[in-house]
């Protein structure tokens, strides 16, 4: 049995289940690796960030025009909000996430990206629903954004809370478009494959619907994983 020395930086009880921030070194990978827990549960590690990054960049890719208002939800460890901002044509980022530990874990700079995350005059880090935020009307003082990248949920089926569910429907789907400008573009990280009831749904309300599938090489397995990146524009 291979013994993994770790360090606990943050332990908090959330509505969803303990929430723990541990880093930890893999002694045969040779990397150090921040992973956190809800429950018993993994919910995010430094280790495969390829498909976390490309959900911005490709989602930024069919974004038009520069000083781009862009929306992030779910911060987690950063890596979809830090490659968002390597994009210069974005001018303003909001990144919501619900949990305020994690917030709480970047302005105290624990997380490898997040001193230049939120040293960037661009970020505002949001404690809020982002799925309430979307049911909302939009707020008429401010304007719409050209692009909204969410990676919460495991998948469109796979939902980390059940009031997450309304949002993968057409309503749904039709609420979040309503905070995006005419030629806004929405994007969206799953962990299962391209799940086609779910892109059939999303033709409803967004224009030439792709997903991406993004592989990547998985040292843990030694062989290759994939995540799927949904992108659609207005
Ligand atoms: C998988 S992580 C996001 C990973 C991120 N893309 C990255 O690059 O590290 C999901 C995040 O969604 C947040 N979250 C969970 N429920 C949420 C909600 N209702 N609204 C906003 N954020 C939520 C969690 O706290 C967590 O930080």
């Amino acid at each position: 049995m291979r013994i993994h020395p770790f360090e606990e930086l943050d332990w908090q009880p959330t509505a969803m289940g303990d929430l723990t921030l541990r880093r930890r070194t893999d002694a045969a990978l040779g990397v150090e690796i921040f992973e956190v827990k809800l429950g018993e549960e993994f919910l995010m590690s430094s280790l495969f960030t390829v498909a976390e990054e490309q959900l911005a960049t490709l989602g930024l890719a069919v974004a038009v025009g520069d000083r781009l208002k862009v929306l992030v939800g779910g911060l987690g460890l950063g890596y979809t909000a830090i490659a968002a901002l390597r994009d210069a044509r974005v001018g303003a980022m909001t990144v919501i996430d619900t949990m305020p530990a994690v917030i709480d874990w970047h302005e105290r700079g624990l997380l490898p990206v997040s001193g230049e995350l939120t040293s960037d005059p661009r970020t505002s880090l949001v404690l809020d629903d982002f799925f309430a935020v979307m049911r909302r009307e939009p707020d008429a003082t401010d304007p719409l954004y050209d692009a909204i990248l969410l990676d919460v949920d495991h998948s469109p089926r796979h939902q980390l809370d059940p009031s997450h569910a309304d949002l993968y429907t057409e309503a749904g789907l039709s609420a979040l478009s309503r905070h995006l400008k005419p030629s806004g573009v929405f994007a969206l990280w799953s962990d299962d494959p391209p799940d086609h009831e779910f892109m059939a749904v999303m033709a409803l309300v967004f224009a030439e619907p792709a997903a991406h599938v993004i592989d990547f090489d998985n040292p843990v397995t030694g062989g290759v994983s994939s995540n799927t990146v949904y992108v659609a524009g207005t």
